[in-house]
């Protein structure tokens, strides 16, 4: 990995980039490979990903690695995507670690194996303390679940007499979705052709400029994601007001 440079236009760089790594069942079966075949090549699309957020001062990166509903594919594909994780919690984190990278699962994480669980807590305990970036992962993740998760924790806290169940409104409840801590998604990408959410972050993305792009997961390097963040910088993120006031406050 090469040293972080400074950005050249802050103001055009997403502070919080949020990517759908799709497409690496069709990108293995396009080579008549087995689909664990694509999520095993997808690493490399993660590295260099992890590596140009870290090169490019991108704060925030959170990527959908494992969606509630992808425990309905074949055990084996399953069972194959566990595999891979286990192996690269084993063989990733310490460098990612050294770069400063700090690690978050994001997700119902009871649903995983012990010693998965374990490893992942491990990752999150080692690189706790880093600022460089922060890679949020998320696995057995709804955007739906981070809503419901988010309204039972304010009504526990509501119960408990912190907060006036009355009175919540959207900032009060803020604090209780995933990423509180973090800006909101800027820029949310999703590689492969699909034009849908398929129930990644939702509430995170109320105002983020929204990119899809054909390229499958394992096709990606830094000058697609260059590709993407240019198109980023070309939006006018209006925020509800008009151009010209946009422009005047610029
Ligand atoms: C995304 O790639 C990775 C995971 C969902 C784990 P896919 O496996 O969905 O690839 P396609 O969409 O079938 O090509
Ligand atoms: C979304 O991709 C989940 C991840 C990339 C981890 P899917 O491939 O599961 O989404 P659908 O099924 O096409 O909506
Ligand atoms: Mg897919």
């Amino acid at each position: 990995m090469q040293l972080p440079t400074p950005p050249e236009d802050a103001a055009r760089l997403p502070r919080h980039l949020a990517i759908v790594m799709d497409g690496n069942g069709r990108w293995a079966e396009r080579r008549h490979r087995p689909r664990s075949f694509g999520h095993r090549e997808g690493q490399k699309a993660l590295r260099a990903t992890v590596e140009f957020c870290l090169r490019r001062g991108i704060g925030s990166l959170t990527l959908f690695a494992f969606s509630s509903e992808n425990w309905k594919r074949p055990a084996g594909e399953v069972g194959a995507l566990m595999q891979l994780f286990l192996k690269a919690l084993d063989n990733e984190v310490e460098e990612l670690h050294g770069h400063g990278v700090r690690i978050e699962f994001i997700g119902d994480l009871a649903a995983f194996s012990p010693e998965l669980r374990e490893r992942m807590e491990k990752a999150m305990q080692r690189t706790a303390g880093n600022r460089a970036l922060n890679a949020n992962v998320a696995v057995n993740y709804g955007g739906a679940w981070d809503i419901a998760r988010a309204a039972r924790l304010a009504a526990q806290a509501a119960q408990q007499g912190q907060i006036d169940a009355g009175s919540i409104d959207e900032h009060s409840l803020a604090p209780y979705f995933c990423l509180a801590a973090q800006p909101p998604v800027d820029l949310f990408l999703r590689t492969g052709g699909e034009q849908r959410i398929s129930n990644f972050l939702l509430w995170q993305i109320a105002y983020a400029e929204l990119v899809f792009i054909d390229t499958l997961w394992p096709d990606v390097d830094a000058g697609v994601l260059q590709g993407a963040l240019d198109e980023f910088a070309r939006r006018e993120r209006r925020f509800g007001m008009t151009s010209a006031q946009v422009a005047a406050s610029a």
